[in-house]
């Protein structure tokens, strides 16, 4: 087998890859809150203050940067006052775009404050423009950051938090081109230009405020969004979930062949192309990329799994999803100076979910363990990289064999890969340029001999890294051997 010779720059930095691109989602749907975060302070499932325990230490080894709630085309139709104060006392609703299921509103304003303090995450707040006013929004922000005396901050503390959070994010809506509204990309505009004015600055940490931005390849939403509101944005979102077969016929998560493979990974690479066309369009109104384009969804979407609530989303996840993920966060890396956020769809129990629970038991997905993988990215400069990914494909598709991401912090490199041949494994010839430097080599590996191999409640860990063994780094060239459709992440620290 000839070696894909690649090249790593050590010495030319293309960008900050923004931590928050490690960003997650938690949404009211299924099983994602209630049961997957939220167990509540009586459960016999150990929590703290009602959260589960097991979860939580789970998300902190993943230091996610960010979560986005509280969704989702649920932040819509959420009234944020229904979810504050006694529990017992709080108003019951239907979900209904989730099942129809009763929300007894027990996981709020406070609880969702808690919850990232806990993971040492940076909120994200989704407002509703669909169906609630701008009055709504506004008090929302004074309950949540004013410190003085007012009617929402004396309210606060009355339900027993005196100080202000801080809140990083604020969407301004959710799809507002569908669930959130069914609008014009004029239309919603214009309410954003009126809904941003009401959030309010009152702490000392400045929100950063991002637009309702588009679905998949809705140029033109970007483009009129950028034309009437660029000055009042710090951010604009953008959706897009891989989907193998269409959106009216999806495909099983577990139950896919090999076409289904390069259909997936076609499908997710087309990430590539949105951000570029996107972000193009957000260049003629921002060259100097003042604002971040957040990709605040995104993920695998299939049938749910069979005996599931179908409104539940929730879904296997195999070493196709671990390949997905890798290449999301390789191409957000490639556009980190656009790409200031991203929130994978979603964190427990729903579409691509890092972690699944099932009662008391709890189980890491194989995408869980490429965001851990990949951690060491967080914060670090992307290095630029050339050379030769190979092709691989069938049926007339031809996809890159391998995707390789490189960055440096204090002196250390990620190297991180990705084979995505299902039947062939990869040679790799990584040369070092720009850099005379030793380092010291290791590594994590996630493989599996099976495609659709996947970790169950009864074998939680069949799919887990192991060390990178066949790897070697010799005169400044790193040579690896990847197994088909796996991942793996180098690490080289400087020193012997
Ligand atoms: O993540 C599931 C749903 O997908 C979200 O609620 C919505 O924003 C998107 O359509």
């Amino acid at each position: 087998m000839t070696p894909l010779k690649i090249v790593v720059h050590a010495d030319w930095p293309v960008g900050t890859i923004n931590r928050r691109i490690y960003g997650h989602f938690a949404e009211h749907l299924g099983r994602g809150i209630y049961e997957g975060l939220w167990v509540g302070e009586h459960s016999p499932i150990p929590n703290v203050e009602g959260l589960r325990l097991d979860v939580l230490e789970a998300l902190r080894r993943l230091k996610v940067p960010v979560l986005r709630w509280p969704g989702g085309c649920f932040a819509d139709e959420y009234h944020w006052k229904d979810g504050v104060g006694p529990r017992d006392r709080r108003k019951r609703m239907i979900n209904t775009h989730w099942g129809g299921v009763t929300e007894n509103n027990h996981f709020g304003t406070h609880e969702f404050f808690r919850l990232c303090e806990l993971l040492g995450a940076e909120a994200y707040v989704c407002g509703n423009v669909g169906s609630g006013t701008v009055q709504e929004m506004a008090e929302w922000i004074e309950y949540i950051t004013f410190g003085g005396e007012s009617p929402m901050a004396d309210w606060r503390r009355a339900n027993g938090r005196e100080a202000p959070w801080t809140l990083h994010f604020f969407g301004v809506g959710n799809e507002n081109w569908g669930c959130g509204g069914n609008m014009h990309p004029e239309y919603y505009a214009d309410l954003y230009r009126r809904y941003q004015t009401y959030v309010r600055q009152y702490g000392r940490h400045r929100i950063y405020k991002i637009a309702g931005g588009a679905n998949v390849d809705d140029y033109r939403w970007t483009e009129v969004l950028m034309r009437r509101a660029a000055p009042l944005m710090d951010g604009l979102s953008l959706h897009y979930y891989t989907i193998p077969g269409s959106w009216e016929d999806k495909r099983p998560a577990l139950h896919f062949d090999e076409a289904d493979w390069f259909e997936t990974m076609e499908k997710a690479l087309r990430m590539d192309e949105l951000i570029t066309r996107h972000g193009t369009i957000m260049d003629q109104y921002d060259p100097e990329r003042r604002i971040g384009l957040i990709v605040d969804e995104w993920g695998t979407w299939y049938l749910p799994e069979p005996e599931t609530n179908p409104g539940f989303l929730y879904q296997q996840n195999t070493m196709r999803d671990a390949l997905v993920a890798a290449l999301h966060l390789h191409i957000f890396h490639k556009h980190c100076r656009r790409v200031q956020m991203a929130n994978l769809a979603q964190m427990v129990n729903v579409l691509q979910a890092v972690i699944l629970t099932e009662g008391e038991r709890m189980l890491l997905t194989p995408t869980y363990h490429v965001f851990e993988m990949f951690r060491t990215h967080q914060d670090a400069q992307a290095l630029a990289t050339h050379g030769d990914f190979g092709t691989c494909g069938a049926g007339g598709r031809k996809l890159p064999r391998v995707s390789v991401s490189a960055s440096r912090k204090d002196g250390a490199l990620t190297i991180s890969m990705a084979n995505l041949d299902p039947a062939r494994p990869a040679e790799l010839r990584i040369e070092l340029r720009g850099t005379a430097e030793t380092f010291a080599l290791s590594g994590t590996l996630l493989a599996a001999d099976d495609i659709r191999a996947h970790n169950t409640f009864d074998r939680p860990e069949r799919v887990k890294p192991q060390p990178l063994g066949d790897a070697v780094l010799r005169d400044g060239v790193l040579a690896v051997k990847l197994p088909p459709a796996s991942v793996a992440a180098a690490r080289l620290e400087p020193g012997n």
